[in-house]
């Protein structure tokens, strides 16, 4: 039995200089402060995450992206100081999001990359995996600086993964898809829209479906309220797609919004179980049933 912790969506929040506040992020400043959104992260949120999973010295850790707000060199760093006892203590596997990869000159500059580098786990193709006892990841990376925060999976990557999963070998272990957009919207449709969608969800859902060898479980992020649904392939296979919630969200009972993770424990064969966790204003605790 191997334990994988799941979070996601973070979103450590450092006050751009005046200088920094170019391009996208006049809007996304603009965002953060007109609309209080800076607020909707906390520091207990994000403290009490990174000491709720040391304590559950996890077998492999997942981050699915959206560590920053505005992928700022001190919000980069910040996320990398707060989460050092964590990556330094587990197998772990980061994705950026599209908060990650802001700006084409962050991207050029690699400001991501410099940061979590030993833990992107990256092949030449650009897709992720690490693999750990009975268990394979493989994360796909779509986030790209754009005016809309849609994203895009890169042809390589998807080749890549199609490639990857004609592994007979693959069958002998669990294999996780890790990603930060959804496959899936609300209504359970590809998630292609255009604002903050998926643009080749449905290119991504049918290299699963071709595949030899599918996923066990898809983990995921991006849209901040967790959600799980079952990814349904032409041949019936349903693969459960999970989005465990935004990890540091700020506790506020009024409008019934809290941070909250989850932990899957599985087997080469299967799943066995979901535990998730929500944030209570002091600690994460387990969520019944
Ligand atoms: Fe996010
Ligand atoms: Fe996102």
């Amino acid at each position: 039995m191997m334990r994988i912790v799941h979070a996601t969506d973070v979103h450590w929040y450092s006050r751009p200089h005046l200088g920094e506040i170019r391009g996208k992020r006049i809007l996304g400043t603009a965002n953060l402060f007109l609309r209080g959104r800076r607020h909707e992260f906390t520091d207990a949120a994000q403290r009490a995450l990174i000491d709720h999973i040391v304590s559950l010295a996890p077998d492999l850790f997942v981050l699915t992206g959206d560590l920053t707000a505005q992928a700022l060199p001190r919000e980069l760093d910040k996320a990398r100081r707060a989460l050092e006892p964590v990556l330094s203590a587990f197998p772990s596997l980061v994705l950026p999001g599209n908060h990650d990869v802001y700006t084409w000159e962050g991207m050029l500059r690699r400001d991501f990359e410099a940061r979590f580098g030993p833990w992107l786990h990256r092949d030449d193709a650009g897709l992720a995996r690490l693999d750990r006892g009975e268990v394979t990841v493989l994360g796909l990376d779509a986030a790209r600086p754009s005016v809309a925060s849609a994203g895009r999976v890169p042809d390589a990557q998807l080749e890549r993964l199609a490639r990857v999963l004609e592994d007979e070998a693959l069958r002998a272990r669990f294999v996780v898809l890790a990603m930060h957009y959804p496959l899936l919207d609300e209504e359970d449709q590809p998630n292609i829209n255009p604002i903050d969608g998926l643009l080749d969800a449905e290119r991504v859902i049918a290299t699963l479906a071709d595949a030899r060898v599918r996923p066990q479980l898809i983990l995921h992020g991006h849209i901040h309220r967790g959600r799980q649904t079952t990814l349904r392939l032409p041949d019936g296979v349903g693969i459960p797609s999970i989005n465990c919630g935004a990890s540091g969200r700020a506790f506020d009972p009024v409008l019934g919004r809290t941070a909250s993770m989850a932990v899957y424990e599985v087997e080469a064969d299967g799943l066995r179980g979901i535990q998730r966790y929500r944030f209570d204003g002091r600690r994460f605790q387990p969520v019944p049933g």
